[in-house]
């Protein structure tokens, strides 16, 4: 594990965004893990400068995201495929087919979960996944639980994650209630992984993640296990 202890939430995104670069850079046809939320919001920008400025390609780059609402259409600008397009698609070179967002509106949910995680296996698997880290500990929407969940599924939201994300809309009614994510054995299957942390609110948190015991309880502990994680926080 390697941990940038950074000064900032600029420098955080500049570092984080400078490692997803380097692994673009080297590898152009990259099949990158994204998330969403409030913390990967500076890394896109980061992303979108570098792109802008000539010095980052992405026209051969597959994404996939983390996770997405059920119930929530693409065009609603509360859904994880807006949040990604607007945030950094949009404004990148990047053919709008290649990237994948799991879809919270099939009619079967489980089939699904299944194309999806066939989906990243067609890939080959992800070669870089970003991760942020909610404040129980979870990782996509894994959220704690008595087992880790493997692959791809439905899991009912937490009312501490409904409360945090009941930011993003007019009420905490108005905050679905389901999701989609990928499970735990995917994302432990990326050959990277770059945890982004930032705001003193996370600290207790990612040091129960980073240091304490490895148990589904605290989902993001799991990452103490996988062998190429690189976590840049500012949590001080
Ligand atoms: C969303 C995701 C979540 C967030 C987490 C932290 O795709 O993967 O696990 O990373 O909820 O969210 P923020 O960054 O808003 O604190």
């Amino acid at each position: 594990m390697r941990i940038y202890r950074m000064e900032s939430y600029q420098e955080v995104s500049r570092r984080a965004a400078n490692i997803i670069a380097a692994q673009i850079t080297l590898k152009p046809d990259t099949v990158l893990g994204l998330a969403t939320g409030s913390t990967p919001v500076g890394t896109y920008r980061q992303l979108i400068e570098l792109n802008k400025q000539g010095d980052l390609d992405f026209s051969c780059v597959k994404t996939v995201n983390l996770d997405e609402y059920c119930g929530v259409p693409a065009d609603h600008e509360q859904s994880y495929r807006y949040f990604m397009n607007h945030n950094l698609f949009n404004h990148i070179n990047i053919d709008p087919a290649n990237t994948n967002v799991p879809d919270g509106m099939a009619k079967d949910l489980q089939s699904e979960c299944e194309r999806y995680d066939k989906l990243i296996s067609d890939f080959n698997g992800i070669d870089l996944q970003v991760l942020g880290i909610g404040h129980n500990g979870h990782i996509g929407f894994n959220e704690p639980d008595d087992c880790f969940e493997k692959t791809t599924h439905v899991v009912e939201l937490k009312q501490s994650t409904i409360d945090a994300n009941s930011r993003f809309f007019a009420s905490v009614d108005n905050v679905p209630k389901r999701a989609l994510t990928m499970g735990i054995q995917t994302i432990m299957a990326a050959r990277k992984i770059l945890l982004i942390a930032s705001g003193a609110d996370k600290r207790k948190i990612l040091e129960r993640a980073l240091f304490g015991p490895i148990t589904p309880q605290v989902p993001a502990s799991v990452l103490q296990m996988h062998n190429d994680l690189t976590v840049v926080c500012c949590v001080d």
